[in-house]
């Protein structure tokens, strides 16, 4: 078990950059990924991105129902309808916000072998993609929140 720290707004600079796609699938990845479901679980957080914690690929680890999922170069390839509610972001401690994202969506996108993969989900699973999705683009839950509160 490996705990990694996690860049918060006080390193936004790094948070704003882009992330890039993965193309070795080897030991490392697997060792970044693992480490990333960690330290999601120790924050008792249910999504995190790869430049969360400081690695500038296009990885994110995320809950979907009691699923635990790693996704590699995920990218939204569907989505529908339109929903507003709360979202926090372990990159941005003590806030949260209201945010509409699609309550549909589509992603495609590797597993941590490769192979690719499929994932349709609704209302929160879809939210959870979409906000872990957005780090990869440098993209903030805050960019998008109509209104954000102090917690
Ligand atoms: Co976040």
């Amino acid at each position: 078990m490996a705990i990694r720290k996690i860049i918060t707004t006080a390193d936004e600079a790094l948070l704003r950059r882009k992330s890039k796609p993965v193309t070795v699938f080897d030991k490392s990845l697997k060792i970044l990924a693992s480490d990333m479901i960690d330290t999601m679980n120790r924050e008792n957080g249910v999504g995190l991105a790869a430049p969360q914690v400081g690695i500038l690929k296009r990885v994110i680890v995320c809950m979907q129902g009691d699923k635990t999922m790693t996704i590699v170069n995920p990218v939204i390839v569907e989505q529908s309808g339109s929903v507003a509610d709360i979202e926090g972001c372990l990159s941005i401690p003590g806030k949260r916000g209201t945010v509409e994202r699609p309550s549909f969506v589509k992603v495609v996108g590797q597993d941590i072998n490769g192979k690719k993969i499929e994932i349709s989900a609704k209302d929160f699973d879809a939210r959870v993609l979409c906000h872990e999705i957005d780090h990869l683009d440098g993209i903030l839950y805050i960019d998008r929140a109509e209104k954000i509160e102090d917690i």
